[in-house]
């Protein structure tokens, strides 16, 4: 089954019967796309290691701009193809794209399809979602039999960029003191991504076939400070956007030295910016295919 494209002109963002996104939701496709080669790139390696599956029905969270839902596309052309996700700025650049999808603002913490897609596709959104323990059980028993659930989040809690956010935050008001409110430092220092085998653990028991595996990528970024241009559009935002403009102020002077000590340019110019991954597939009874 395969819905009429939608142009970008034509091209409607639902708000579906479905609780309203967080307000925090204000992303920059612009700068976020700055990367999008090297944000591509886990979704092809995940597109890579999926089962031999024939969605008719395909659900992208955290869709973003598209750039994973354009891969599925070209995958499954004739797949009906859905990608959601909380921020408008976001989905009207996906729309913009012209790519042949429905596009719904949603939370995906609270978003639940009235179908039963063949394949839920997330990339590079669960970590900013709590709760794993509830939520990823309940997206496979939201999957048509045989169905697949494939993800992949990175796993910053113990990158210095991240580690450095949050001692400037622990320490870089006036005489040492904290900055910002304390449930902004309480939500950074949360920890939503677990360790593999906890994933292992908690989908098994639901799954027939279950593959997960971990990846450093010794990402090669380029810019005057590439590594804030990079974290500064994404993990960073709940800090930039949660401070005052006086204590943003106070934390970017600060922030952005620390980083460009740790993360100085090699004699090429190039910058080294290793990041850490998990990838997960898990796949419901009902299929005939095994993992390869
Ligand atoms: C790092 S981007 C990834 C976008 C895209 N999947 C990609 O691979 O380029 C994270 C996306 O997740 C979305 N997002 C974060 N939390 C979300 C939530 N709770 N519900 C829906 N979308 C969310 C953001 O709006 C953003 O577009």
């Amino acid at each position: 089954m395969r819905r009429a494209a939608t142009t970008a002109t034509e091209a409607r963002i639902m708000h579906r019967d479905q609780v309203e996104p967080a307000s925090d939701t204000c992303w920059d496709p612009e700068r976020y796309l700055q990367f999008a080669g090297l944000r591509r790139r886990p979704s092809e390696e995940l597109l890579d290691r999926l089962p031999a599956l024939s969605p008719t029905s395909i659900v992208d969270l955290g869709c973003g701009t598209g750039l994973a839902t354009q891969l599925l596309a070209e995958k499954w052309p004739d797949a009906d193809l859905v990608g959601v996700d909380s921020s408008r700025q976001m989905l009207e650049e996906a729309a913009r794209t012209g790519l042949p999808a429905r596009w719904i603002c949603a939370d995906v913490a609270h978003w639940q399809p009235a179908w039963r897609p063949g394949l839920i596709f997330a990339a590079a959104v669960m970590h900013f979602v709590g709760e794993h323990r509830l939520l990823l059980p309940h997206l496979l028993r939201q999957l048509g039999p045989g169905g697949c659930l494939a993800l992949h989040m990175p796993d910053w809690r113990d990158a210095p960029w991240y580690q450095i956010a949050l001692d400037v935050l622990e320490t870089g008001g006036p005489a040492g003191r904290p900055l910002g409110p304390d449930p902004l430092r309480t939500a950074m220092a949360e920890r939503n991504v677990q360790p593999v085998d906890h994933y292992y653990r908690l989908l098994a028991p639901l799954a027939t076939e279950i593959d997960i595996w971990e990846s450093s990528h010794l990402q090669v970024v380029h810019g005057d400070n590439p590594v804030f241009d990079w974290v500064s559009v994404s993990a960073l935002r709940p800090v930039l956007n949660g401070l005052s403009p006086s204590c943003r102020q106070r934390f970017l002077e600060q922030y952005i030295r620390h980083i460009r000590e740790q993360y100085p340019p090699e004699r090429n110019g190039a910058t080294l910016f290793p990041f850490r991954r998990i990838f997960l597939v898990a796949r419901v009874p009902g299929g005939a295919a095994a993992l390869h």
